[in-house]
């Protein structure tokens, strides 16, 4: 068995309650309600676990983390921990009172969500009205108390053609940092396919504008990039490998090895409340599953890639493969990978369809102010 390193950062999904209804929301179709959520005390415990454990990014998301009236106590604990805390939000329910509160104890980074860069698209996207302006609003409170900001642009086929306005209003908001994420067809996102999977040339494009935007606003804009991967021929290496460096407690204090790993039915996942945290990421069943590259089957146990990408996504393999252990189907040498590509284009190619928008029994009302 491979012997784990100690993670590097920890993504605490405060709650998967959220006002928006994105149709490409990563989080479990099935998701936890809030009567399941775990407490102020236990976040605070989890927080103390992982810095033990060598965790040093905290990233805190959800669901809307703002909608979580104990926000304050949590970032608050996370940096008495010794964590880097960086807050992952769409900015609804965050007030220039909240944030400055936030900013008193201690939040360290913001990470602002766009759905578009007009009200029309954004609000369209993300499914509330008004959430557009709201956030430009909140972008400007970020700026004036000076947290340093990354913009998260999430790109398809309706908004793809937005993406040099996006680089635009990064730069115009003062972000250090922009993620040009292409929408990963994980979880809510599968059912939008038709609607959201961009043309091969609108693939193409966007990492053109992105190439060209890298040494135009060098040292000004960091530029991190994910693509189209159903477009591409290679996978992305999920998670920096399953289990190397990363972690994500689910808000009812399940711990998984990534955000969809709930998605690979035979996997049994521990829980915060019955099992410390160091040994759920040293010994827990989940974690070692697809640690390393023992779990390999050909093509990728003899590959010269193997320990580049570590052979995909196991979510992506289990979605469109029906088995978890199987090489990513994005990648040239799976044999899914010429169906794939005839699918991807076929998705682009559907006829208009309509947003089947997140639907949650956990739906938040407005967040907490
Ligand atoms: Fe990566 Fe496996 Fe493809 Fe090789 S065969 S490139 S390890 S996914
Ligand atoms: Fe689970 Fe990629 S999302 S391994």
């Amino acid at each position: 068995m491979t012997k784990a390193r100690p993670p590097i950062a920890m993504l605490a999904e405060l709650t998967h309650r959220c006002p928006l209804s994105c149709p490409y929301c990563s989080n479990p179709i099935e998701m936890a309600r809030q009567d399941a959520e775990l407490s102020t005390e236990e976040w605070k415990s989890v927080f103390a676990q992982a810095a033990d454990l060598g965790v040093l990014q905290l990233h805190l998301s959800g669901g809307e983390p703002a909608t979580r009236r104990d926000l304050e106590d949590l970032v608050q604990a996370a940096r008495e921990a010794g964590l880097y805390t960086n807050l992952i939000t769409s900015g609804i329910g965050l007030t220039e009172r909240r944030l400055k509160a936030l900013d008193a104890a201690g939040l360290d980074h913001v990470q602002l969500s766009l759905q578009g860069t007009t009200p029309e698209m954004a609000d369209e996207i993300g499914g509330y009205k008004g959430g557009f302006k709201r956030k430009m609003q909140v972008a400007e409170w970020i700026a004036e108390i000076g947290f340093p900001l990354t913009l998260n642009a999430v790109l398809h086929r309706r908004n793809l053609h937005q993406l040099p306005r996006a680089l635009e209003m990064a730069v115009e908001m003062g972000a250090r940092r922009i993620e040009v994420a292409t929408v990963q067809f994980h979880g809510w996102a599968l059912k939008n396919r038709d609607a959201l999977m961009p043309t091969r040339e609108q693939a193409a494009e966007a990492t053109r504008i992105v190439q060209e935007a890298r040494l135009r606003l060098k040292g000004t804009l960091v530029i991190d990039y994910v693509p189209a991967d159903y477009h591409s021929d290679y996978p992305k290496r999920c998670m920096g490998g399953w289990g190397s460096t990363g972690l994500n407690v689910a808000p009812d204090g399940q711990v998984l090895p990534c955000h969809a790993a709930q998605t690979i039915p035979h996997l049994r996942f521990d829980n915060v409340r019955e099992r410390p945290l160091s040994e759920i990421w040293y010994d827990g069943a989940a974690f070692n599953a697809y640690r390393g590259t023992d779990w390999m089957p050909e093509p990728c146990s003899s590959c010269e890639r193997k320990t580049v990408d570590f052979g995909g996504c196991r979510c992506q393999a289990m979605a469109l493969a029906g088995d978890p252990a199987a090489t990513d189907p994005v990648c040239i040498k799976s044999p899914h990978h010429v169906d794939l590509q005839a699918r991807a284009d076929a998705h682009a190619a559907a006829e208009y369809a309509a947003l089947i928008y997140r639907s949650a029994p956990g739906k938040a009302p407005e967040p907490a102010e």
